[in-house]
């Protein structure tokens, strides 16, 4: 090949593979040409042509941890609710606005679609996951058709790390082509924010980030800290992450993710202490430097494990001499889902769509939505336990707005795993008692 020939072939290959890596999904356009919002992964956009204060938040998450973001929210009160100021009042900070979750649990752990080559299907599922909370379209537990009685949202709550990673620009980027007023807000930024804050003048230390494998590829904690942290005008402190294959699974209680004769809880003690200690080896091994007491809770499900992970943290510094001075007497915690109700305060408050005084919400009550798979969907493998293949699931191709493999349905309690169930009785009050209704059905 001549040089010049074999020049220009590289330039138009690099073009079309920077074209590639920013192209808006096609999903975006398949919303736009089904402005109705009828069909499936399309919203009605004539919802976004009038006031929308009135209107409920929305927050997402790939599952259930994301109900972790949302009861950091309702039980906000760092605000004075009348001057805006900072600084408590006792009174919640978003009494007034109601809220619809939903957890796209049929299809997650999304932080395990980059290690199987599916970025893009991951892309589009979070554009979904987005679409979902702008239209009006669910479908009813075990009903055969879809209705579109579901309010649309004002606001977007990416309450999932891994969704943040990889989708917060697509679905900004999106509702800027759909020319609609709904402002998103993603867990990442709220933690470098957190980072930002507590990183002073003279601190010499390093920043642990505890996040799924997919968000530690995304580098999204790096990425962000640095951009936080150095527009703040402050040094910017090294930060090591380790990606947890298994811990959120565990959390939850999943078998898949559990440990050979151990219980949950025997599991999630075991795989915190072995990803601590991964996490400080590789500081170790690449150098080390000045010790890590700062930890992000990067994953949904982390802040539910705080206290095994300081624990954990405290047995490698004793046990492991090489690590001591890796590792500070006290660890201070990051935790993105209380940074993140800030910045939610923050944000409807600057664009006018906070509900004050009498304001009330169109919605009268916050609702819960889940994913699960579509059992008349005959493309779509099912498993005998009532969830998709895990082959299937993580071989999908994007594009197929044709193919509704899994629908979003009320959340019901009783549908979901007893350890998830057991996690947001014991640790969320403010969800669990939202969710009183669902308890029933
Ligand atoms: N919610 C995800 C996160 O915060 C963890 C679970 C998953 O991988 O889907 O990254």
């Amino acid at each position: 090949m001549n040089p010049p020939f074999a020049r220009s072939l590289f330039v138009v290959v690099a073009l079309l593979r920077i074209a590639a890596a920013d192209a808006p999904p096609s999903i975006v356009s398949h919303a736009s040409s089904h402005a109705d919002g009828r069909a499936a992964y399309s919203f009605d956009a004539s919802a976004y042509t009038g006031d929308i204060k009135q209107l409920p938040v929305g927050v997402f998450d790939s599952g259930i941890g994301g109900l972790t973001v949302l009861e950091a929210i309702l039980s906000l009160d760092a605000f004075n609710n009348d001057t805006l100021q900072p600084g408590a009042d006792g009174r919640r900070d978003f009494e007034n606005e109601r809220f619809i979750y939903f957890g796209d649990q049929a299809n997650m752990p999304y932080g395990n679609y980059p290690g199987s080559r599916k970025e893009d299907y991951l892309r589009e599922l979070i554009l979904k996951d987005a679409i979902f909370l702008l239209g009006r379209r669910a479908w009813p537990a075990g009903g055969a058709a879809p209705h579109f009685n579901k309010p649309p949202v004002k606001a977007i709550v990416i309450a999932c790390n891994t969704a943040t990673a990889y989708g917060l620009e697509d679905i900004r980027a999106a509702i800027e082509k759909w020319n609609i007023p709904v402002f998103v807000i993603g867990v990442v930024e709220a933690g470098a924010r957190g980072v930002s804050e507590t990183t002073r003048d003279g601190r010499k230390d390093a920043v642990a980030v505890l996040a799924t494998v997919g968000t530690c590829n995304a580098n999204a904690y790096p990425r962000a800290i640095g951009r936080v942290v150095g527009l703040a005008g402050k040094s910017v402190p090294g930060v090591v992450q380790q990606g947890c294959v298994s811990l959120a699974g565990a959390i939850e209680g999943d078998p898949a993710y559990l440990l050979p004769s151990q219980s949950a809880a025997e599991s999630v003690v075991s795989i915190v202490r072995s990803d601590v200690t991964a996490l400080v080896e590789k500081y170790r091994a690449d150098g080390g430097g000045p010790p890590i007491s700062r930890v992000v809770l990067g994953c949904t499900h982390f802040p539910l494990v705080q206290r095994e992970i300081a624990d954990a943290f405290s047995a490698a510094r004793s046990a492991v001499p090489e690590l001591r001075n890796l590792i500070a007497e006290r660890i201070e915690f990051v935790n993105p889902a209380e940074l993140t109700a800030k910045e939610l305060f923050r944000g409807l408050a600057s664009a006018r769509l906070r509900l004050n005084g009498e304001e009330k919400c169109s919605l009268d009550r916050d609702a819960f939505f889940i994913s699960v798979p579509n059992p008349s969907c005959t493309s779509a493998k099912i498993t005998t336990d009532g969830s998709l293949d895990s082959a299937y699931k993580y071989g999908r191709m994007a594009g197929r707005f044709d193919v509704e493999d899994t629908i979003v349905v009320p959340m019901q309690l009783s549908k979901l795993p007893k350890a998830s169930v057991g996690l947001i009785e014991d640790r969320l009050p403010e969800v669990a008692g939202r969710l009183g209704g669902a308890r029933k059905k």
